[in-house]
């Protein structure tokens, strides 16, 4: 095997983890997953399960990439025995079908950020009779979805196939803040809006009881959620860490990580709301229109809207094009280091198939609920699930030596990761598997 790449950089890992963190999950994926789960209730979940179950499950992805310093088949195989192997096959595949819808969407965006120099959107509104929805299906299935579903995989592999290197760090340190910048903006006009006060309520104020009522559904929901927006459950921070020097110290880099992931999508939230419950549409109809409907309203009735359109759009794809290019890289680096194809060579060729699988999701959003329903609420999770179980039993020691590189003597605390991930975290991953299947 040659010599493998490591980031350029100090902060090259972090700007490429959060970059993959950072994507279509927070701004897309939240606000409806919100929307679905009944607004607070679901938020009230999907917070706990990122701080006890999310933190703990990303420090167990680092350990295992960073320690072998493989792709996902080769480091599970490697930390786990040969049989895990299959494990590893399976974050693969995942990575392929994700991929494949992923994409699509982000050629929605790419489609919103064009429809800004085409006219404003307000006059894109008009031109409907108000009818947001109408606009979106109009403007983004059919031909216009095919190219450009074909535009954002032809960029996410020329990327991947220039190597992590000269493609992933720069992009993300230009894509963070100006996404921070634009919904912090968006929230301050949100709130000005007169419905503000009914989406902030829906939003932020839980009520126990619909919690305790609805917690199977939630606790599915909450969970895939939470593994898709980390990249979690197929091995894109196995992948990542493995690129990684032991000097690092994984449980801070873990904190940040999921500092900027958890913010960007609560700010999505205090955007989506207010703009849902002044418009008067129903927040748990949107669905996977939920962001292009209350986005184009809101930029439709700012000043400056147009331009503020553009750049968000544009910014949200650029943001896709980060965690497009991690699924793409655990995928081709498995093909790289474990079959000895070339860079080039196993970037194109799967980029191709991810493209065709992708195909059917540009023809109705029915596939696109179908794909992603699937990948997660019960791909992911029990992807994750795998990772807790093999660094919670089969090698517990080898993992808190692993996370000590690079901090020191962690006392009782790495004992105590290690213990809430062999119990606690198993059976609720165990549960949330088996509700998220029965729902599915
Ligand atoms: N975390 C990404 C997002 O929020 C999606 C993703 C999931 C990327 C899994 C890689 C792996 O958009
Ligand atoms: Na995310």
């Amino acid at each position: 095997m040659a010599q493998r790449e490591t980031w350029s950089t100090r902060t090259g890992f972090i700007l490429a983890a959060v970059g993959s963190a950072v994507g279509l999950g927070n701004i897309w994926r939240f606000p409806f997953a919100v929307g679905d789960g009944g607004g607070a209730a679901f938020l009230i979940v999907y917070l706990a399960f990122i701080a006890l179950i999310g933190f703990p499950a990303i420090l167990a992805e680092f350990v295992v990439g960073r320690k072998t310093g493989r792709n996902p088949v080769g480091a599970l195989m490697e930390y786990g025995g040969e049989a895990w192997k299959y494990v590893g096959g399976v974050f693969v595949f995942i990575g392929i079908v994700l991929l494949s819808y992923y994409s699509v969407i982000a050629g929605w965006f790419i489609r919103y950020f064009l429809a800004g120099f085409q006219g404003s959107y307000a006059d894109h509104l008009a031109s409907y009779n108000g009818e947001a929805i109408e606009m979106f299906f109009d403007m983004t299935f059919g031909m216009s979805s095919v190219v450009l579903h074909t535009v954002f995989m032809a960029a996410t592999i020329g990327i991947v196939a220039l190597g992590i290197r000269q493609g992933i760090e720069l992009a993300v340190k230009l894509m963070v803040p100006a996404l921070i910048v634009l919904l912090v903006g968006l929230a301050v006009w949100a709130f000005t809006l007169d419905g503000a006060g009914a989406g902030y309520a829906y939003y932020l104020s839980p009520d126990a009881g619909t919690i305790a009522e609805n917690w199977a559904t939630l606790l599915p929901a909450a969970a895939g959620q939470a593994f898709f927006t980390l990249s979690l459950g197929m091995g894109v921070m196995i992948t990542y860490a493995s690129y990684l020097g032991e000097d690092r110290n994984l449980t801070k880099d873990a904190a940040t990580i999921i500092g900027f992931d958890t913010g960007i999508a609560f700010l999505a939230g205090l955007v989506v709301f207010p703009v849902f419950f002044s418009g008067g549409i129903e927040p748990g109809e949107g669905g996977p229109i939920t962001i292009f409907v209350s986005m184009t309203e809101a930029f439709a009735n700012i000043p400056g809207g147009r331009v503020l359109g553009l750049v968000f759009f544009g910014t949200v794809v650029i943001g896709a094009l980060s965690s497009a290019i991690s699924l793409l890289e655990v995928v081709t680096a498995y093909l790289i280091d474990e079959k000895g194809v070339d860079r080039w060579k196993a970037a194109g060729g799967i980029g191709l198939l991810i493209y065709v699988i992708g195909l059917p999701t540009t023809y109705d959003i029915i596939f696109i609920e179908l794909y992603d329903g699937f990948i997660d609420a019960v791909l992911l999770v029990f992807g994750a699930l795998m990772v807790m179980i093999l660094v919670g039993w089969v090698a517990p020691k080898v993992a808190v030596a692993e996370l000590e590189k690079g901090i020191g003597d962690l006392d009782g605390l790495a004992q105590a990761w290690i213990w809430a991930i062999r119990v606690p975290i198993i059976i609720v991953l165990v549960i949330s598997l088996y509700l998220g299947i029965v729902d599915y």
